[in-house]
């Protein structure tokens, strides 16, 4: 049995528990702000409906990248009561991608709990908004690299997150270093949703191609909604990994 923390896949058993890791890793995170139409900043300590749907959208995410042959994987920390979910990552290997256009596998996936909970305006934020920006920036991305594969032959992280509890402790770099053992000369591409993430994963070799922006003209730079020049919108950060070999 282990005694130190450790990389295996999520059990499908897992997934609400992974989510509850999720909601609290991107409670304040800006991008998800806008997505889930957050009027305040949300709090670990106080419960209330905005938190709950942040939950729902991550249960929803984590099925529907199962069904579409996501590598779900978790760092984890045995106890005596058990192991701890600490970490997780969710790639999508090349040629899987999770969009709209799959819609029988959203529909068992959850779908209708997310648009209840975040109404359309926070799908079409997530699915179509995020979904273009990203794809767009990733072409270009690979066009300026010179890469003549598509982005969709990269390893792409969909979602990274450590519980607050245990940032800092090397979990991340953990998995990450798991996933590029599991697929080496692989490309990889992620964005990431803020600047402490973005550091970090220029650390593991991840170059900042663009900054791209969302919700211009609607929430600031935290996803709150905001007018005038404070409506700058979220910045995500469009990051490539290429392949060395
Ligand atoms: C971003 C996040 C995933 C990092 O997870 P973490 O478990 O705290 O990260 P780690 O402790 O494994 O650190 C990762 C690496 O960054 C390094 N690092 C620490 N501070 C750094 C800094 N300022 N700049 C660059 N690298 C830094 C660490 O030393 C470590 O590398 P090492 O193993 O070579 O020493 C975590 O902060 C998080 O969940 N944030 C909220 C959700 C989020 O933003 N997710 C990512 C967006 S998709």
């Amino acid at each position: 049995m282990a005694t130190k923390p450790y990389v295996r896949l999520v059990k499908t058993s897992e997934l609400d528990r992974l989510a509850v890791v999720q909601r609290r890793a991107f409670l304040r995170d800006p991008e998800f702000n806008y997505f889930g139409s957050v009027k305040t900043p949300l709090s670990q300590e106080v419960d209330g409906a905005e938190k709950r749907h942040l939950e729902v959208f991550f249960k929803f995410l984590n099925k529907a990248c199962l069904k579409c042959g996501a590598r779900i994987t978790v760092a984890v920390a045995p106890t005596e009561a058990g192991e701890v979910i600490c970490a997780s990552t969710t790639w999508l290997p090349p040629r899987n991608r999770i969009s709209l256009g799959r819609t029988w596998v959203l529909l068992r996936s959850g779908l209708f709990q997310t648009l209840k909970a975040w109404g359309l305006n926070g799908l079409l934020r997530v699915g179509i908004e995020y979904g273009d920006v990203s794809e767009k920036a990733l072409k270009e991305a690979f066009a300026a690299k010179g890469i003549k594969e598509s982005p969709n032959t990269s390893w792409y992280l969909q979602l990274a997150c450590t519980d607050p509890d245990m940032q800092g402790q090397g979990y991340m770099s953990l998995l990450c270093r798991e996933a590029f053992e599991f697929a080496p000369s692989s490309t990889f591409t992620l964005e990431a949703t803020t600047v402490h993430s973005r550091e970090r994963y220029a650390h593991f070799g991840f170059e900042l191609f663009k900054e791209l922006r969302l919700g211009k003209g609607k929430v600031n730079k935290d996803g709150l909604p905001a007018k005038g020049p404070d409506a700058e919108g979220v910045l995500v950060y469009s990051m490539v990994k290429v392949s060395t070999f």
